[in-house]
């Protein structure tokens, strides 16, 4: 299996880790940095011997070196600055993006793309649209990092395991996004069981605004450990055909009457990628809530140029 990632940044060299430690396959860094990919390479192959583990990972600042990949995630672009939304990236990247996505197109015809890149919900669409490729084939990780969030944050409150809460974060990876308090079980048990209304609103608010607590308080740059740990978990889905419920940034063809955006909804992830979208149960309050996210985002989507 040959995995490539575009972008060998904060969160594309801490993916490439991950991945090794899984052992998922062979892993190509590119990045247009010169020397950049090749020294994060070196580095990573030298901790073989200490890890136990062997894999084979290589570095080039040359984008063909992506040939024939069977998976690839892209993390090119620019992280966000304090203060600067995720839609305010838009312009930069989405230049970025549409060039790795030509270069895709032409070189990994065959491939499972992983989009990462800000704003995700855009930039997976400008994928979708930019490769051609069937639309189980391009998603974009933000909904899982959502939900491992309000897990965390829900977890500390509780002072129980973060591991031990199962929840769900659907629409935009950003201002828009719905953390689903009726959809979260403790050990089986409704979240609505151990928390009052308004913790769960206070802790719903928390979960939208940590990308922003993080950029403020690093100062320079954006979140990569658990973006890292998220895209290295979709990667593992698809490399090792787990079909595994994940939420993931997915082309929607009127799952949840919404049509032709790309938005984080929960789905079965294997070797095909999207293998099938799940439709949760949501109220009217929910259902009016993720149409306004997908409003947000189709309104931005109009400043995307293919
Ligand atoms: N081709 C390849 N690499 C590129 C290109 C390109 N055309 N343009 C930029 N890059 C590289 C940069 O050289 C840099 O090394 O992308 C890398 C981005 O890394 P960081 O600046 O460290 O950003 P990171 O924190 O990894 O975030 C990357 O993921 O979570 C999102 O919002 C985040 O959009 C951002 C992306």
């Amino acid at each position: 299996m040959k995995i490539s990632i575009i972008g060998a940044g904060n969160v594309g060299a801490l993916s490439a880790m991950r991945i090794a430690q899984y052992s998922l396959g062979d892993i190509f860094l590119v990045d247009i940095a010169k020397g950049l990919s090749e020294g994060k390479a070196l580095d990573l192959a030298d901790a073989q011997a200490v890890l136990g583990i062997d894999y084979n990972i290589r570095g080039s600042d040359d984008i063909n070196s992506i040939i024939d990949s069977d998976i690839i995630v892209v993390t090119a672009g620019l992280a966000r600055k304090p203060g600067m939304t995720r839609e305010e990236l838009l312009a930069k990247n989405s230049r970025i993006l549409k060039d790795v996505c030509l270069n895709i197109k032409k070189l990994a015809s065959q491939a499972i793309v992983i989009v990462v890149t800000n704003p995700l919900d855009l930039m997976t669409y400008l994928a979708l649209k930019v490769t051609g490729f069937d639309k189980n084939k391009v998603l974009g990780m933000g909904s899982s990092l959502d939900s491992s969030r309000f897990a965390n944050l829900i977890a500390q409150e509780l002072k129980l395991p973060a591991s031990s809460v199962e929840t769900m974060v659907i629409g935009a990876h950003g201002e828009g996004m719905l953390p689903l308090a009726r959809h979260t079980r403790i050990k089986g048990v409704n979240l609505e069981e151990f928390l009052s209304d308004e913790k769960m609103e206070e802790l719903t608010k928390r979960t939208v605004a940590r990308g922003a607590e993080i950029v403020a308080l690093l100062g320079s740059g954006s979140a990569f450990f658990a973006p890292s740990a998220a895209v290295a978990q979709m990667v593992k889905a698809i490399a090792k055909d787990e079909k595994k419920t994940l939420g993931a940034c997915a082309p929607l063809n009127g799952e949840y009457g919404i049509k032709d955006i790309c938005l984080g909804v929960p789905c079965r992830i294997g070797r095909e990628g999207i293998e099938k979208i799940i439709e949760l149960d949501l109220t009217d309050k929910e259902k009016t809530e993720l149409s306004h996210s997908a409003d947000s985002i189709r309104s931005l989507l109009k400043q995307l140029s293919f």
